[in-house]
């Protein structure tokens, strides 16, 4: 497995989206929050879903997720999936995407590639936690939960 990449500026300025469930039943959103590293000595990446998404639910019952990553000519794509819900309704369909299976999940024709993520961990944030001027910047009640999955796939 091979994968190169700016970390401080692929999630952040890039964008992401983060799909569970299976080619049958699933949901995906845009991120923009996540990490990649090592954990448990995996290669792994971590990302962090607000449990108001319609995407939190099929994280929490999936046992595995996608990350994937696009060319710029979508941004506008991602900019609408991370807008809409898709417990409002079929927001895939306002977007060139296209769904394909994967093994263990779904990723989109055009990603430039797709990191497939068996889920090791997953742990809601807390406040308590966070420095003062992170939890006051955080109004929201409902705290991301970060999930951890290990890198069993990279697709180019
Ligand atoms: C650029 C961008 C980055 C985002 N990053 C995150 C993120 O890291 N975590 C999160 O919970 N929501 C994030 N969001 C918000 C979700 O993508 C958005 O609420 C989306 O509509 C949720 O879709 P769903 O309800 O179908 O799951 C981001 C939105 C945008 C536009």
């Amino acid at each position: 497995m091979e994968f190169t990449t700016d970390i401080f500026s692929a999630f952040d300025k890039k964008w992401a989206l983060l799909t569970a469930g299976t080619i049958d039943k699933f949901n995906t959103m845009t991120i923009s929050w996540g990490g990649m590293g090592t954990i448990w000595n995996k290669p792994a990446v971590t990302v962090y879903v607000r449990p108001s998404r319609y995407t939190f639910g099929f994280m929490e019952e999936s046992e595995y997720f996608t990350v994937s990553f696009y060319p710029e000519e979508y941004r506008k794509d991602l900019a609408l999936l991370g807008r809409l819900s898709g417990r409002d309704g079929d927001k895939l369909a306002k977007t060139a995407l296209k769904a394909f299976e994967v093994e263990h999940g779904v990723s989109f024709k055009g990603a430039e590639c797709t990191l497939v993520c068996r889920k090791l961990y997953s742990q809601s944030l807390e406040k308590a936690g966070m420095l003062p001027e992170i939890a006051e910047g955080s109004e929201r009640e409902d705290v991301h939960r970060m999930y951890i999955g290990e890198v069993v796939e990279i697709i180019k």
